[in-house]
C-alpha cells in the first residue's frame, strides 16, 4: 500500500523516502505484532493444540506464559506505535485493536437468533479479520500525509479484502432444517456431518465465492479510484495488490 499510494512529487519535496519508508514498515511490523498476539490470545480461549500446523504457544508453554507472552508483544507494538509520534496513526491502531477484542467478545456472547443473521455474522468477520487489514492500511496513507480521500481508500481496500462469507447462512436461506444446528453452533458433532451434506445440495459454496468475488471487484475499485500517478513503483503496487484480491478468492486454504 505504501507504494501503490507513493506519489511523482520529487524527493527534496516529500522529505526523505527512505525514511518514511522506514516509519510505513513500522506499521507493517506493528500489525503483524498484533496479528500474532490476538492468534496467541485466540489459541489460549480456543485451548488449541495447533497453529499453523506447530505446537500453539499455550501447548508449549501453559496458558499463563502464553498469555504473558501476548500481552508482551502488545505492549511493544504499542510503544513501536507511541514512537512514530503520530496520534492519528497510533489512534487507528487502537481502533483495530479494540476491533479484534470487540469481534472475539462478539462470538462469545451469540445469542442463537444472532447466529443466524449474516449481518451480525459479517459485523463480527468485520471486526476479526478486516478491521486490522483496512485500519493498517490507512494508518500507511495517514502516516504519509496523503488526503484524507486516499487514507478512506486505502482503508476501502483493506476493507474487501479481510471479509469473508459464510457458506452455511447462505444454505439455510434454501434448507431451513439447517436452523437447529446453526442456532446451537453445530455444538453436537453429528450437526457438522449434515451441514455439509446439506451444504454440498444448496448454492452455499457458489453464493460465498460470488459475494467474495463481488469484495474483490470493489478492493480493485478502490484501487483504481486513487489519483493518477506516473512512476512505475506505484503502478506495479496497485496492480499487486488487485492481484492480491484475487488470489484470495481461488486460495483453497
Ligand atoms: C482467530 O479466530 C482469532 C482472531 C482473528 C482474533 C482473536 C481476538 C482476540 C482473542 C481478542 C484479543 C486480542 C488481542 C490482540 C488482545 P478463530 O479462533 O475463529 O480462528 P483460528 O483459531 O482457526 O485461526
Ligand atoms: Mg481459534
Ligand atoms: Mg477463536
Amino acid at each position: 500500500m505504501a507504494s501503490a499510494i507513493r506519489t511523482d512529487t520529487p524527493d527534496s519535496v516529500v522529505g526523505s523516502r527512505n525514511e518514511l519508508r522506514a516509519r510505513q514498515m513500522r506499521i507493517a511490523e506493528i500489525t503483524e505484532m498484533i496479528h500474532v498476539a490476538s492468534l496467541i490470545h485466540d489459541d489460549v480461549l480456543d485451548a488449541a493444540d495447533t497453529r499453523r500446523g506447530m505446537d500453539s504457544l499455550n501447548s508449549a508453554v501453559g496458558n499463563k506464559l502464553a498469555a504473558l507472552a501476548g500481552d508482551f508483544l502488545l505492549f511493544r507494538a504499542f510503544s513501536a506505535a507511541g514512537s512514530l509520534e503520530n496520534t492519528e496513526v497510533v489512534s487507528l491502531l487502537a481502533t483495530a485493536l479494540n476491533n479484534l477484542v470487540t469481534g472475539e467478545l462478539m462470538q462469545m456472547t451469540v445469542t442463537p437468533a444472532q447466529r443466524c443473521s449474516m449481518d451480525y455474522y459479517l459485523q463480527k468477520t468485520y471486526y476479526k479479520t478486516a478491521a486490522l487489514i483496512s485500519n493498517s492500511c490507512k494508518a500507511v496513507a495517514v502516516l504519509s500525509g496523503q488526503t484524507a480521500e486516499v487514507a478512506g481508500l486505502a482503508y476501502q481496500y483493506g476493507r474487501h479484502l479481510g471479509i469473508v462469507t459464510a457458506p452455511v447462512l447462505f444454505a439455510m436461506e434454501e434448507f431451513p432444517e439447517l436452523r437447529g444446528s446453526v442456532e446451537h453452533g453445530f455444538n453436537d458433532p453429528s450437526d457438522v456431518a449434515t451441514a455439509l451434506e446439506y451444504l454440498a445440495k444448496s448454492q452455499g459454496i457458489e453464493r460465498t465465492r460470488l459475494l467474495a468475488t463481488e469484495h474483490a471487484k470493489l478492493a480493485a475499485r478502490a484501487i483504481d479510484a486513487l489519483p493518477e500517478v506516473g512512476n512505475k513503483v506505484a503502478l506495479v503496487s496497485r496492480q499487486a495488490l488487485k492481484d492480491l484480491a484475487q488470489k484470495l478468492i481461488r486460495r483453497t486454504k
